[in-house]
């Protein structure tokens, strides 16, 4: 049986009608830009975000580009971040003007670690950038009080984790609830995607929401009058209303991942060769990624391969050790634990719709490939 690692075609098939419908509103209408679905979707996000403010953009990386533009970074400037993690969060911090500084994560939770991030911190430092990586948030109690003793900001790229929270001190926290800002990214195979590019950021802060509203519209709070430089990253009314139209749609999609979570787990469990994710007892994981460790990962991969099964290696080459940083300096050997996973992780299928054989396919490839 082939088993796709993802299949956007089968959530389309159940949200077809409602989607097209609420496309066609604004297709009558021919209100394309910055249009009432913009701001809908800014506040439902905010309300599910436990947020004050939302403000939609143009995509993922532009939510954590603003942000970071926001802090006027000058040559030199330090941002303390993850190198586990897809490529924006670090490229969004080299385009702002700063220089990543990369830390080692937790390994058992593959998010950065709030003890390496507090001992990363200099005079140059002016931000840090966490990641609530695969759809588990990050120990945002231990990070935030660290930060806020350092009196440093936090952004929470959360583009993997819409709906994911955190119980801290008897409070369910939902990611971007704490953080200065907190990022989404709707890509289309995010846990709630945009049928094109698509973004947001949620705050709490006033003054920090009114310049990041005016930093995706050139700068200028009202038409022809620029306080500042800054860019076109608008969301399309016509992706706002996609996402409206799936929002109501995304607990239930979040449950039944969580549901094929718990079956990938309940099977792997105990496997000397197969590790599976780890869940931190505060978090209510929503499974943007299942990942798995094991060991002859290459071997692994081809033999999936021969069995039409999808999965994927996220990530093969963590950021410290990119190109694109080379003069930053690390090297093999610099994040060990980040290391150690980038080698050894391998993601599969997880997409609420996958269905029960489907999945029974899955682990008995898995599990036959190690018998
Ligand atoms: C952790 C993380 N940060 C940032 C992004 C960037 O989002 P986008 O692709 O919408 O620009 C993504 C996803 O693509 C992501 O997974």
């Amino acid at each position: 049986m082939n088993v796709p690692l993802l299949d956007l075609v089968a959530q389309y098939q159940t949200i077809k009608d409602e989607v097209l419908a609420a496309m066609m509103a604004v297709i009558e209408r021919q209100g394309f830009i910055m249009g009432p679905e913009v701001a809908r979707l800014e506040s439902e996000v905010a309300r599910l975000s436990h947020a004050k403010h939302g403000i939609a953009c143009a995509s993922g990386t532009d939510a954590l580009l603003l942000p970071l533009k926001a802090l006027d970074l000058r040559p030199g400037d330090e941002v303390i971040t993850t190198a586990f993690t897809f490529f924006a969060t670090a490229g969004a911090v080299h385009n702002a003007g700063g220089t990543p500084v990369f830390v080692d994560t937790d390994p058992a939770t593959f998010n950065i670690s709030p003890r390496a991030t507090e001992a990363a911190i200099t005079p140059r430092t002016r931000a840090i950038i966490v990641v609530h990586l695969f759809g588990q948030l990050a120990a945002m109690e231990e990070i935030g009080a660290m930060a806020a003793r350092h009196g440093l900001p936090v952004i929470e790229d959360g583009a993997q984790s819409i709906g994911a929270r955190r119980k801290i001190d008897g409070t369910w926290r939902m990611s971007g609830e704490l953080g200065t800002v907190g990022t989404l990214s709707f890509f289309p195979t995010k846990n709630l995607g945009a049928w094109g590019d698509a973004g947001l950021m949620v705050t709490q802060d006033d003054a920090l929401a009114q310049r990041l509203g005016r930093l995706r519209l050139h700068g200028g709070s009202r038409q022809y009058l620029h306080e500042e430089v800054g860019t076109n990253s608008r969301l399309d009314s016509l992706q706002a209303a996609v996402l409206l139209a799936k929002l109501p749609h995304l607990p239930a999609w979040n449950e039944a991942r969580k549901g094929n979570a718990a079956r990938y787990t309940a099977a792997f469990g105990g496997h000397p060769e197969i590790c599976p994710p780890h869940v931190d007892q505060a978090n209510d994981h929503i499974f943007h990624q299942y990942t798995i460790q094991v060991s002859r990962r290459d071997e692994l991969q081809a033999y999936l391969k021969s069995k039409g099964i999808g999965y994927a290696v996220y990530y093969p080459l963590a950021l410290h050790l990119q190109p694109c940083f080379a003069h930053l300096n690390y090297g093999r050997g610099s994040l060990p634990v980040t290391e150690a996973a980038m080698d050894s992780v391998l993601s599969l299928p997880i997409y609420p719709e996958l269905r029960r054989e489907q999945q029974d396919a899955v682990i008995e490839a898995v599990q036959s490939f190690y018998r």
